[in-house]
């Protein structure tokens, strides 16, 4: 199968001399959910304006549907969907109104029975008379991602689209991003969350300084990131990890007051219940404990360096 999107050696450098791409290539098919991950100013946003003709490449080439974005723009971009990471709206008016206008900027004939599916399938329908100002931040981006198919793209990109938003709200919009992919659209969303890419995508590409370090299927890669680890806040320093503790994976924190243990947390088993079991009959006592998730931060420096 062709890709439905295909990015071939693309670079940016802005005029402020910053390279905010670097020789990326990446093919996306038809149907996937692709997850980009990569810290602020990685160049996610970049690489998406790219794509979507919003930035104008230094070098390379896109192909949407095999259309040239720079050649053939106008059937380039018709194909895709774009809810930018910073949300405008026109305050005052309706939803319905903001939703159909959309269509219209890109030349399609009025289909109200298609703006009518789309706010029921976003859940916007008896809000569809409400201007915009009074909805909640979570609606607003909402009537953003009907706005972006109210066009009928194939290709819908979401550029950070639950920063900022609270938990319940991500998971909904993890449920409409579910729902659309059903419908057959192509949907690449960028991420600083690790739990967000896990959730949703079929694949996951990394970015960091503008370089595409990795692209992978999910599974794999949460393989790869899927420790955490577990730290005993010590009642006293230990010198060593004792030896009746050498089956886990420990090791101690620089100050020597936590003990730490790193497991996969995709294990049948994680192994915290019996180092607790052991670790007291070892007869070392602790006052609090934690657990983290490798961080993405911490992921990058270890791909970095790898
Ligand atoms: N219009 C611009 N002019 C100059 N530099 C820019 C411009 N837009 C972005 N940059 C720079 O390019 C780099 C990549 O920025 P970009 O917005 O693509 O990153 P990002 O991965 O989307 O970050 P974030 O997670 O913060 O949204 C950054 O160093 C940024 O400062
Ligand atoms: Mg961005």
């Amino acid at each position: 199968m062709a890709p439905i999107i295909s990015v071939t050696n693309l670079s940016k450098t802005y005029g402020t001399g910053r390279k905010a791409l670097n020789a990326v290539t990446l093919d996306i098919m038809g149907g996937e959910i692709f997850a980009l991950l990569g810290p602020n100013g990685a160049g996610k946003t970049t690489l998406i304006g790219t794509i979507c003709g919003l930035v104008n490449p230094s070098t390379g080439s896109v192909t949407v549907g095999g259309h040239d974005i720079v050649r053939d723009y106008r059937a380039a971009r018709s194909m895709i969907g774009l809810v930018p990471q910073e949300l405008h709206t026109d305050a005052f008016e309706s939803v319905w109104d903001t939703v159909s206008f959309s269509r219209g900027l890109f030349g399609k004939p009025k289909n109200p029975a298609h703006i009518e599916k789309v706010l029921r399938d976003l859940s916007l329908w008896d809000r569809k008379d409400s201007k915009i100002i009074t909805l909640s931040g979570g609606m607003k981006r909402r009537v953003m991602i009907a706005k972006a198919l109210s066009h009928e793209p194939q290709v819908l990109f979401l550029d950070e689209p639950t920063a900022g938003v609270d938990v319940e709200l991500r998971k909904g919009m993890w449920e409409v991003v579910r729902a659309l992919k059903a419908t057959g659209v192509t949907i690449i969303l960028t991420t600083h969350y690790i739990e967000e890419a896990e959730e949703m995508a079929d694949r996951v590409g990394v970015i960091n300084n503008g370089e595409l370090i990795l692209v992978e299927q999910k599974a794999a890669l949460m393989q790869k990131l899927g420790k955490k680890q577990l730290k005993l806040h010590l009642d006293t320093p230990l010198d060593v990890v004792p030896a009746a503790l050498a089956a886990y994976d420990l090791s101690l924190s620089g100050d020597r007051i936590k003990l730490i243990y790193t497991y996969d947390t995709r294990a049948e088993h994680t192994g915290i219940t019996a180092l607790l079991a052991d670790v007291r009959a070892a007869g070392i006592r602790f006052h609090d404990l934690d657990t983290s998730q490798s961080s993405l931060e911490e992921i990058f420096v270890s791909l970095v360096h790898a």
